[in-house]
């Protein structure tokens, strides 16, 4: 099957609830991913196979030049087959296309070889705090 991959592509709430769900590994909620993404991201990528959304990455940003990669998401029944590697790529090309100069992310330790060798991002210092 080609996957069809898509900067900005069409999503509806309820596909990018339910990856969401299954890749944090918490109950279907109900957010407004559509007005969210309309109105706080540079762009988003999403990945489709037959038009199912088999991936899905945010990209936040200052408005400048630093952009964010968020919520890389593949289902299980899809992964380690270079999607999300593929997104990120993309997200990377229109991030770059969109004038911003920095691709930032942050992940936990066992992802490391995703985000470090996979994709290409070189490791720095980057600070976390839970404000709840
Ligand atoms: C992380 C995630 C997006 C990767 O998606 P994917 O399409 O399977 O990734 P790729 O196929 O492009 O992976 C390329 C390589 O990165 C590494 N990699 C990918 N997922 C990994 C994981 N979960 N743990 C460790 N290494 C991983 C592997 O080296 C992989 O190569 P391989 O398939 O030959 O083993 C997917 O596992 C996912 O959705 N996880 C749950 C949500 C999550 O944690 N997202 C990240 C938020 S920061």
């Amino acid at each position: 099957m080609t996957t069809a991959y898509e900067w900005r592509g069409e999503l509806a709430n309820d596909e990018l609830n339910i990856l969401h769900a299954e890749g944090f590994e918490h109950r279907v909620l109900d957010d407004d991913w559509c007005t969210q993404l309309r109105e706080h991201s540079l762009g988003w990528v999403t990945a489709r196979d037959d038009g199912r959304l088999v991936g899905f990455v945010n990209v936040i940003w200052d408005g400048a030049v630093h952009a964010f990669v968020l919520d890389t998401l593949v289902p299980s029944s899809h992964q380690h087959n270079g999607i999300a590697t593929k997104l990120v790529r993309i997200a990377a090309d229109e991030s770059r296309a969109a004038g911003c100069e920095w691709l930032h992310v942050d992940f936990e330790d066992h992802l490391r070889a995703f985000y470090f060798d996979a994709c290409g991002f070189t490791p720095t210092n980057a600070g976390l705090i839970a404000l709840r």
